[in-house]
């Protein structure tokens, strides 16, 4: 007899856990500097578009998946076809991936809550994290461990199997029922904190002052596109994982509304309150803002550190904010993990429990293995790359083309969801799955290759992208393929509602 299969409690409950998952990194680090180099105020046009014509959409796309099949994402797509397995075992190899460098990411910033309290940078906030903390070495793969680095990463391990360990009810929905409204409260006073501070307007003027020509660029839409995947975690195989554990009868479209609308108010939120921070660091070292606002893992490791500084309070301030980053990442991690756990738990017949041990541990020694070292930081840059940029367009374009255009079972979902929602879909919906959101996808992933194969990336070594970029991509396939060849198990098939 089948494992029973958990579920969530209540609406609530998922929706608490969809919006953890959603609410993360990319919305407080990623979100402010990918709107302000492109195009500013103007950015909000082809982001709320984006949103509305491919993150919303999708939503209700993964979670009519997950929630019709009541699978994890190899299951849910093989019910409609066997060649459509190998689709949903590459979103579960992404999520694995992203995993294990998400999970050090978390693990720098736990460091950084504590140096925040003596500022541990001193005047030098750059070389004090690339230098003396990650030991940053030359590009290349090297196993000299960096003790700052692998004992907190170890700690974001053992607290993520922990939580996984519980349940999904018990682990992944009751802490994000805790956390996430904490986290909006803390960060709420943090993001009023900063409008307080001198120099405060300058830095939003910066950040919302519509640039319009920016509109005319197709690369200011692609990131706009990109930033909506990657925020609401969508095309990772989470929502279809979390999906899968709702009761029968569950208003899926309006819960999708609810996490949409949620987590792109918490990222303008962020963007306001990281802008008005960058503005009085302009101003206290007279400078434009532009110079101060230096984009990705720079802004929460170098930037905030020198505002920390500078800032009355700074050490109470930046406790708080990287504590922020803490909570926002965990809840993230945890329904990152759950999705190889649940799709392997599927595929071989394993209990909960056993899976949470193979592959947290795999997935805990991987990170460990690959981040904590001199060069970790150059294998996460590429990895990170790769995996948003190719890897997860590279899934959704080809989950769109096989399900909407080669096998045509886009109507059977919108069906699903319309006999269990209330807010009902109808024609625009199947335009924005089956039409707008393919096509432009189609032309992002080309771009993409073409740039990675003629550019390179960021001056790194041939060698490393083609170990931990294109090798890694062609890995995951191949672990697709011959993960589709194993014989699912009687008993995932009849815990399922589609005969496979
Ligand atoms: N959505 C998360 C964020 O905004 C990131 C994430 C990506 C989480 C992929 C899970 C999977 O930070
Ligand atoms: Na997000």
């Amino acid at each position: 007899k089948s494992p029973q299969r958990e579920v969530f409690a209540s609406r609530g409950a998922f929706i608490f856990a969809a919006i953890g998952s959603a609410v993360g990194l990319g919305n407080i680090w990623r979100f402010p500097y990918v709107a302000y180099e492109n195009g500013g105020g103007a950015f909000l046009i082809p982001y709320l578009i984006a949103l509305l014509t491919a993150g919303i959409p999708l939503l209700f796309f993964t979670y009519a998946l997950g929630h019709r099949t009541r699978a994890a994402a190899p299951l849910a797509y093989r019910s409609f076809s066997r060649a459509a397995e190998p689709i949903g075992w590459f979103k579960t190899g992404i999520a694995f991936i992203i995993g294990i460098y998400y999970a050090a990411i978390i693990g720098w910033a736990g460091c950084f809550m504590f140096f925040s309290l003596k500022l541990s940078w001193g005047d030098d906030a750059e070389s004090f994290f690339f230098g003396e903390y990650l030991h940053l070495g030359d590009p290349g793969v090297s196993f000299e461990f960096v003790p700052g680095v692998l004992i907190p990463v170890i700690l974001v391990w053992i607290v993520t199997v922990g939580i996984l360990i519980l349940g999904v009810q018990n682990g992944i929905a009751r802490f994000s029922k805790l956390f996430i409204p904490l986290l909006v409260v803390v960060f709420l006073i943090l993001v009023i904190r900063s409008l307080f501070l001198p120099g405060a307007g300058a830095g939003l003027n910066a950040l919302f002052t519509p640039n319009f020509e920016a509109l005319t660029d197709p690369g200011v839409w692609i990131a706009a596109y990109g930033q909506i995947f990657f925020s609401l975690s969508i095309c990772f195989g989470i929502m279809i994982t979390y999906a899968s554990y709702l009761k029968k009868k569950t208003n899926l479209t309006g819960a999708g509304l609810v996490v949409g609308f949620s987590n792109s108010a918490f990222e303008i939120l962020a963007g306001i309150g990281v802008f008005a921070a960058l503005g009085f660091m302009a101003a206290a070292q007279g400078t434009a803002v532009g110079d101060v606002a230096s984009g990705g893992i720079g802004l929460a490791f170098v930037a905030f550190p020198t505002l920390i500084s500078q800032m009355p309070g700074g050490a109470f301030f930046g406790f708080a904010f990287f504590a922020c980053l803490v909570f926002a990442g965990l809840t993230s991690l945890i329904s990152i993990v759950q999705v190889p756990i649940q799709a392997l738990r599927e595929k071989f017949g394993w209990s909960n429990k056993l899976s949470v041990f193979i592959v947290g541990g795999l997935m805990a020694v991987i990170s460990v293995l690959l981040m904590t070292t001199i060069t970790g930081l150059y294998v996460l840059d590429t990895m990170d790359a790769w995996a948003n940029n190719l890897g997860i367009v590279g899934a959704a374009v080809l989950a769109l083309v096989m399900v909407g255009w080669v096998l045509r079972k886009l109507p059977v979902l919108r069906d699903h969801l319309n006999a269990v929602s209330s807010f009902k879909v109808n024609k625009i919906w199947l335009a924005c799955v089956g039409v707008i959101t393919p096509v432009l996808l189609i032309y992002m992933l080309i771009q993409q290759i073409i740039t990675f194969a003629t550019e390179g990336y960021e001056d790194y070594p041939p060698g490393l992208l083609g170990v931990f970029g294109w090798g890694m991509i062609g890995l995951l396939a191949v672990v697709s393929i011959v993960l589709t060849l194993v014989k699912w198990p009687q008993s995932s098939i009849d815990a399922t509602k589609i005969a496979i």
